[in-house]
């Protein structure tokens, strides 16, 4: 029987890229890159915390390459799912990705702090 076929995924803004079995949720995928996703629920599509984004424009295979939404990822997401989000715990990977994970909160803050900071120095 033929192994499974290896999907290549890269996280951005980290540019984080890993290899792993079609298949693989991207809350795994990310794991196994290093690239950190919050969960609070497990897995269990009900924290919504894991939410990453997806844009078919970016896709090196010219097409969205995960499973479909499942029924409790399309009760939660919603229109969101429109908007090219999905939740890491529910998507798997069909095939080679790139996936944009959402900035933390903390790091928006400082990188905001830094720019502000920036801004007043170049005034003088
Ligand atoms: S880990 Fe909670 S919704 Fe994905």
């Amino acid at each position: 029987m033929a192994g499974k076929q290896q999907c290549r995924i890269e996280f951005r803004p980290a540019g984080k890229v890993v290899q792993v079995p079609e298949g693989t949720t991207l809350l795994a995928a990310a794991r196994r890159a290093g690239v950190h996703l919050p969960v609070r629920c497990d897995g269990r599509a009900a924290c919504l915390m894991c939410k990453v984004m997806v844009l078919p424009e970016e896709q090196p295979l010219g097409e969205i390459s995960l499973s479909a939404p499942g029924a409790a990822e399309t009760r939660k997401l919603g229109l969101s799912l429109q908007e090219h989000i999905r939740l890491g715990c529910q998507a798997r990977v069909t095939g080679d990705s790139i996936v944009r994970v959402p900035e933390d909160r903390l790091k928006a803050a400082i990188r905001k702090q830094m720019e502000q900071q920036n801004d007043d120095l170049s005034d003088w």
